[in-house]
């Protein structure tokens, strides 16, 4: 889908003009996060038993303890992710398995943590049930099943079918259950996701695997688990994910499971993009532009080092520019390419999966305007690298009418203190 103009809406209480503050108190680029949003979209699933925040999407730890006070629970797929959840006052040992990590494999430092805390391991492949096993006999696991089918916004955020490395491949579920077996360990639960912008149409498919997979398994399970990947709108019209629509599927699986094994089930789900994309912002600063020959090109400070998406997947976010002091821009539309500073010429914000630069209708835009990047509270920060030397970028969460500094701008020296401060 090609880029689209946005309308000039901000996420809850975040206005253009609160917006250029930010940016003259923070400076640019800066990420800003409306708190409201958040907890809004965290209503939407409250008919779930479970809501578990993929926090690969926005692992900021003041956005976790949001979660955790909103009684969100929280995947974690690294040791790093597992700290930032700890940090954010989740007890590894509290009811409900307030942490759960997912992974394809298990390297050994990992490992050795997660027995420590007895953080439950959802494995994605035979050796991850082996090894947990083998290191603490009677640890806590769900399994994740590849059903043979799935489906993505991209073909990068397909997470089922022969294509994908994610999860136990569904005929070779018996190995994993004997490897369960052999060490004792304590099944929780079957869990899928198949991907990232989840087609709907598959919904019913995954709820009769999942019904097939438990009912093969002869398993008493305790819990089974949607995954995530529902979609948010991203460009207008786009249509809303009908939540409603996507419990009653998954619980009458459920149903089906209490029935049968004759004792309640828990629902999980397990979105990223779902609860925070909206909620976010990415403010950037107009610093040069440029005919290049039929193209004009604006650029801004911002890079994919800093907004992965466009270049990662040809995603397209809504964007607003703004004046100086906050007021959209409402001058006629041009056609724009929009780019960052980065020495690449992937470091466009307006392309296409592939690459090709994409013009899209802007308001025209003067050095030292605003470009907003809309719906980029999922996968934005928490993607961001410092390629090309750029340190980190602060984040800003807004609640009603306070801002706070969740994460201040990492400094160029701290980048390189990994390299001169050494031992010897
Ligand atoms: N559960 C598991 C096991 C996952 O791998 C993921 C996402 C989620 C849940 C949450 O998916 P969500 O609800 O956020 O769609 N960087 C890409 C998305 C990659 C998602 C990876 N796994 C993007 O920017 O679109």
């Amino acid at each position: 889908t090609a880029p689209t103009l946005g309308t000039g809406d901000f996420p809850g209480s975040l206005s253009g003009p609160r917006l250029a503050r930010i940016t003259e108190e923070h400076g640019t680029p800066v990420w800003v996060y409306d708190a409201d949003v958040i907890r809004a979209q965290i209503a939407r699933l409250r008919q779930f038993d479970q809501i578990r925040f993929a926090q690969k999407a926005c692992s900021n730890t003041h956005i976790l303890r949001l979660m955790r006070e909103q009684g969100v629970a929280v995947d974690a797929v690294s040791a790093g992710e597992v700290e930032r959840a700890l940090t954010a006052g989740y007890r590894p040992d509290g009811p409900g398995e307030p942490i759960v990590f997912t992974a394809d494999l298990l390297d050994r430092p990992t490992l050795r943590r997660l027995v420590e805390l007895g953080i439950p391991v959802n494995a994605g492949s035979p050796q991850m049930l082996d090894q947990i096993g083998r290191a603490a006999p009677g640890h806590p696991v769900w399994i994740r099943i590849n059903p043979g089918f799935g489906h993505g916004h991209s073909r990068k955020t397909n997470t089922g079918g022969e294509q994908s490395k994610h999860g136990i491949w569904h005929e070779h579920l018996a190995e994993s259950l004997a490897l369960v077996d052999r060490h004792r360990l304590d099944l929780i639960g079957f869990h899928m996701h198949i991907g990232s912008g989840v087609d709907y149409g598959h919904l019913e498919a995954v709820c009769e695997t999942m019904v097939k997979q438990v009912r093969l398994s002869g398993r008493d399970l305790r819990a089974i688990s949607a995954g995530g990947g529902l979609s948010v709108p991203y460009a207008p019209g786009q249509p809303e994910v009908d939540t409603e629509r996507y419990f009653r599927i998954w619980d009458a699986a459920r149903r089906e499971l209490v029935t049968e094994l004759g004792h309640p089930v828990r629902l999980e789900i397990e979105p990223g993009r779902f609860l925070v994309a909206g909620s976010g912002v990415l403010a950037a600063e107009v610093r040069a532009q440029k005919p290049v020959g039929s193209n004009h090109f604006v650029l801004v400070d911002a890079g994919f080092n800093d907004l992965m998406r466009p270049a990662m997947y040809g995603s397209s976010h809504r964007v607003t520019v703004l004046a100086p002091d906050g007021e959209p821009r409402t001058d006629p539309a041009r056609d724009t390419v929009l780019a960052g500073p980065l020495c690449e010429s992937g470091d466009v914000f307006t392309q296409v999966e592939g690459g090709d630069v994409e013009p899209v209708p802007l308001p025209r835009a003067e050095i030292g305007d605003l470009v907003v990047f809309h719906d980029t509270g999922a996968y934005g920060a928490s993607m961001s690298s410092t390629y090309n030397s750029r340190p980190l970028i602060p984040e800003v969460l807004v609640e009603g009418e306070h801002t706070r500094l969740i994460r201040r701008r990492q400094t160029v020296a701290e980048l390189l203190t990994l390299e001169t401060d050494l031992p010897g």
